[in-house]
């Protein structure tokens, strides 16, 4: 571990370098005209996995963004580790609430502006240089296998594909994944578990046109009335979600695993502070970290309708849209929560307006264990690096891909995330510590080594 630790430290500005570099490229999955600057982006990631010592690195194309897979082999006796990230990146916008250009990367208070820096760039080149430090110094002790994908952020549908295809070349013994957070610098934690979701755009449309407000007004539904209307009933007073049945599946966690997970500390007065609100809202019964971890949840994404430019316009608009996104919990499914939304909102929607309800992308939720081989490896490697036992954690987020390792190649995943959640991931002023990413560097390889010794 010395001379792996050793070459990490002379390679350090490097490091750096290269990151600052990937991060100059724009590869924004959701929007078309990036699709180029997508492609280029796998080009340098599969460059610098055969750099880094990785084999048979190759640009698999997809009917979407391609995905580069690479590995390196030592000793088919050995166990393998899959490593799975993403070098796609959420569109930059709102642009002017960027202090710097979204990918012009700076670093300022040992902090990396740029889009991409935390999720996911920052954490999955941790990855490759961690190899490229075990490779180089020949202390690589078990197999590895990389696949890095395009389409993270627009729900991994491509990817889903290719792992079904691909199962041959897949096998592994667990999967490892750097795209989550933890509790703070000072308090590691290891995520154990993600929320699926279940994302959908609704329309409601009244009168066949635009209508003046005042000559109809009154005597004709609104549809942006009635669509929030609809959606405020989605919840009841206890900030419960009313769609019959979304409840039915959902896996309670039992009080022991709740004040298991409540030990992880959390300052509410600071939460608030951090986000300039006052107070906080959610379902009743629940703690706040809670209600973004372990609890299902409806939320409206965007909403437009009507006239929304300068100064005012009186009119009654023939239609109003939204999307609305649901996080879900084990064992709630993707897809029969989708339907138990489009037939509720189909069955609430009055006579004098007509609702369409169109499903987008889905994914299950996952939980890890904590009692794997893999994650004592990961819990003990955390602890080398931070000098405290890193604390279990289920995060709010989502990973669709994680569920399907599961389910089509039989593997268990260990979120080893460096983030943080102030990194203002999917936010203007997205940054990564650079303390974050040598930490995340120097702690990979020791979760390799512990893992050779106890894993398979
Ligand atoms: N890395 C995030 C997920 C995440 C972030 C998990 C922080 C836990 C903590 C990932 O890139 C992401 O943004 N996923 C999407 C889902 C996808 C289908 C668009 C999400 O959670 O909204
Ligand atoms: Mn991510
Ligand atoms: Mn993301």
């Amino acid at each position: 571990m010395a001379s792996v630790d050793a070459h990490i430290e002379t390679h350090k500005d490097r490091f750096l370098n290269e990151l600052l570099d990937l991060l100059r490229i724009p590869s924004v999955s959701a929007d078309p005209k990036y699709k180029a600057e997508v492609a280029r982006c796998a080009e340098a990631v599969q460059r610098r996995m055969a750099e880094a010592g990785l084999e048979k690195v190759e640009i698999c194309p997809t009917a979407g963004h391609p995905i580069v897979y690479g590995e390196k082999i030592v000793d088919p006796g050995k166990p393998t580790v899959l490593v799975y990230g993403h070098y796609d990146v959420q569109p930059p916008d709102p642009l002017e609430l960027w202090d710097s250009p979204p990918f012009e990367p700076v670093v300022k208070d040992g902090l990396i502006y740029a889009r991409g820096s935390a999720d996911d760039k920052g954490q999955f080149y941790m990855h490759v240089k961690a190899v490229e430090a075990m490779v180089k110094t020949g202390n690589l002790p078990c197999n590895v296998k990389m696949m890095i994908e395009g389409e993270e952020e627009v729900g991994s549908t491509n990817l889903g594909i290719f792992v079904k295809a691909n199962k041959q070349r897949l096998a592994a013994d667990v999967v490892l994944i750097s795209d989550t957070s933890m509790i703070a610098n000072d308090t590691p934690s290891i995520n154990t578990g993600l929320r699926g979701l279940s994302y959908l755009e609704v329309e409601v449309t009244g009168p066949n046109r635009d209508l003046h407000s005042g000559v109809y007004g009154g005597a004709v539904a609104n549809p942006i009335n009635v669509l929030c209307d609809l959606i405020s009933s989605l919840h009841d007073k206890d900030r419960r979600i009313t769609i019959p049945g979304f409840y039915d599946a959902v896996r309670d966690l039992s009080d022991a695993e709740r004040k298991e997970l409540a030990k992880a500390p959390f300052d509410e007065k600071a939460y608030m502070k951090d986000l300039g609100v006052d107070a906080l809202m959610g379902e009743k019964g629940y703690t706040a970290p809670e209600r973004a971890s372990i609890r299902p949840t409806l939320d409206v994404n965007g909403i437009w309708g009507g006239y929304i430019g300068e100064g005012a316009k009186t009119v009654l608009p023939s239609k109003a849209s939204a999307k609305i996104s649901m996080r879900l919990v084990p064992d709630q499914k993707s897809d029969a929560i989708t339907q138990l939304f489009v037939d509720h909102f189909k069955k609430i929607a009055p006579p004098y307006v007509k609702v369409k309800v169109t499903p987008h992308h889905g994914g299950e939720a996952a939980v890890t264990p904590t009692d794997s081989a893999a994650y004592q490896a990961a819990s003990k490697a955390m602890e080398e690096t931070f000098g405290k036992k890193p604390i279990p954690t289920r995060g709010g987020g989502s990973i669709p891909i994680v569920a399907l390792f599961e389910k089509e190649l039989g593997l268990k995943t260990i979120l080893l995330g460096f983030g943080l959640d102030s990194d203002n991931i999917h936010s203007p002023n997205e940054h990564y510590g650079v303390f974050n990413y040598m930490a995340g560097i120097r702690t990979i390889p020791k979760f390799f080594s512990h893992y050779a010794e106890t894993g398979k």
